[in-house]
């Protein structure tokens, strides 16, 4: 896939997606339009007893600046567009806010621009993924497209004609990567993008063995990997869910084979702590997204 590319590009793509073809991306963004996240309030707390098992990680700039060691040989796909809150009632009015310049001086492996079909702002969030690609690609940047869906479209993140349409026109547009949601008739969204897709994780799922049938579905449906967050850190043992995340990704594992090692792993070593009491309103509105 990636032949026509550069050295460069193939180069930043492979810190992405690793040499099985495979991709586990650790989603730590959110606070670019969620503020203090639960679970991610402290970026570099969180991340330390997972930066070991993700390939790569899609975060802000700025938390890639504050929180994450020099040290880390991962890949980094840096969240290029935004401009919103959660406090917004259509979250879709976005710009783009790192240029590839940026980027590149971050040594990014990718940015990630998100679309927002059949929102009130699709055709300028369309136009800031038109716009990114245009610059990335005299340095052989990597663009990541999101299928964002917002608060008040939320219901189509199930929707496979919905998330076929967004994933098709990020790749029409030219995204290396798409990012969207794991639905039923999943196969279908993948035989109609021609690009790599990787799943959201989507709002905290009940059990470990949800996450992982989720995960274990996706690939056998197409997806090269998963691009996950909240079922990943907020999890009650992130540490043990991630690892269980990585042997589907990567280990081939079944359901029952993962979800046994994440119960070996999930003692109260890997427990997540709580630093902050939750606020109800805060969870009340995170929920929507
Ligand atoms: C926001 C994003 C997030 O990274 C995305 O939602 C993935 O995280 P999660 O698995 O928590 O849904 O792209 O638009």
């Amino acid at each position: 896939m990636f032949n026509e590319m550069n050295w460069g590009k193939k180069n930043r793509m492979s810190e992405i997606i690793q040499h099985d073809g495979r991709a586990l991306m650790l989603a730590i963004d959110h606070g670019y339009f969620m503020g203090p996240t639960r679970g991610m309030e402290d970026p570099a707390k969180a991340l330390e007893p997972l930066l070991a098992y993700a390939d790569s990680l899609m975060l802000s700039p700025g938390i890639l600046g504050t929180s994450v060691p020099i040290s880390f040989r991962g890949g980094k796909v840096l969240r290029a567009s935004g401009g919103n809150s959660i406090l917004d009632e259509d979250m879709s009015n976005e710009a783009v806010i790192l240029s590839a310049e940026q980027a590149i001086t971050l040594n990014a492996s990718a940015v990630a621009i998100s679309i927002y079909v059949g929102a009130e702002y699709q055709h300028q969030t369309l136009m800031n993924l038109a716009q990114a690609i245009e610059d990335a690609s005299p340095y052989g940047l990597p663009v990541l497209g999101v299928t964002a869906v917002g608060k008040e479209m939320k219901e189509k993140a199930a929707d496979k004609r919905f998330l076929a349409l967004s994933c098709r026109i990020a790749a029409e547009f030219g995204a290396d990567i798409v990012k969207t949601y794991y639905c039923d008739g999943f196969e279908e969204v993948v035989a109609k993008t021609p690009v790599p897709i990787v799943i959201a994780g989507g709002p905290r799922l009940d059990s470990y063995e949800s996450i992982l049938q989720m995960c274990h579905n996706a690939l056998e449906r197409g997806a090269i990997g998963v691009d996950m967050g909240r079922n990943i850190w907020q999890a009650d043992h992130p540490a043990a869910i991630i690892q269980g995340v990585r042997g589907i990704v990567h280990d081939g594992l079944s359901v029952s084979e993962a979800l046994d090692l994440v119960n070996g792993l999930a003692t109260d070593a890997t427990r997540r702590k709580e630093y902050f009491p939750a606020h109800p309103e805060d969870a009340r509105v995170q929920e929507k997204h």
